[in-house]
């Protein structure tokens, strides 16, 4: 079902204190936002973010990543059971980061996605183009294909339990947004693709890659972007709580 999504990915930044008290000022903040909010925290804080959000319940808790496999030989890892064993409800898949730093695939991201929906963890799954993908036409391509191989064999029943997050790399981290009409016609070319794949297009579809106060309004209210994933204007709740309530003025 598509839904207003908000949701942050803190990367590699953030001790247990800060993520504590940044996630208290958070929820005083966000009272009555319309979207749902989501927070991606290192595994080191997942802990602490779950105490400190389970009384109010106004911000879910993500991962950035996990291992597809159950238990055994795959030092530094972590297993979706791990993660669901302290209340993670959300996890990020195929990161770009991951895919250029850490060899991440989309055979991995689909191994991935499977084992997060058996373990009752929700995906938010990563895709977009680079650069010179997009210099050279070949955005819809590239977009299109990662999302048909992070989803086969999936069912449309699986789509209610799946976030997905168009990132196009060179918006990251970069200042460079993507303007809305950009990135909301390569969001409609994503949702097409899932529709021809499941007969359904009917799955929330986020917007990453520099979101910031100043923009998110205009992107979040486009046609077919249902969200944001933020990630640097995420680590700061008075920052991130303007993008949460886009819709209030
Ligand atoms: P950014 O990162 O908002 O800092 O560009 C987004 C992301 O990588 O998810």
């Amino acid at each position: 079902m598509r839904r207003k999504i908000v949701a942050g990915n803190w990367k590699m930044n953030m001790l247990p204190d800060a993520t504590m008290s940044v996630l208290e000022e958070l929820q005083t903040l966000i009272e009555g936002a319309t979207a749902e909010v989501v927070v991606c925290v290192p595994f080191t804080d997942l802990n602490y973010a779950y105490y400190a959000t389970q009384e109010k319940k106004t911000v879910h808790i993500g991962a950035q990543n996990m291992h597809w496999e159950e238990s055994g030989a795959y030092t530094g890892e972590i297993s979706p059971s791990m993660l669901t064993a302290i209340n993670c409800e959300y996890v990020i898949i195929g990161h770009s980061e991951r895919r250029q730093y850490f060899a991440e695939t989309d055979e991995t991201v689909n191994k991935k996605i499977k084992a997060a929906l058996a373990h009752n963890l929700k995906p938010i799954v990563c895709v977009g183009e680079t650069l010179e993908q997009r210099e050279a036409g070949e955005t819809v391509n590239v977009i299109t294909s990662q999302i048909h191989n992070a989803f086969e064999g999936l069912e449309a029943k699986d789509l209610d339990n799946i976030v997905v997050a168009y990132e196009p790399i060179w918006a990251i981290g970069t200042g460079k947004t993507a303007t809305s009409e950009e990135a909301n016609d390569a969001i409609k070319e994503i949702r097409n693709q899932i529709e021809k794949d499941f007969s359904t297009g009917d799955i929330s579809i986020l917007y990453g890659g520099s979101v910031k106060p100043e923009n998110a309004k205009e992107l979040f209210t486009t046609s077919d972007i249902d969200g944001g994933l933020v990630g640097g204007a995420s680590l700061k709740a008075d920052v991130f709580s303007k993008i949460v309530n886009y819709d209030k003025e």
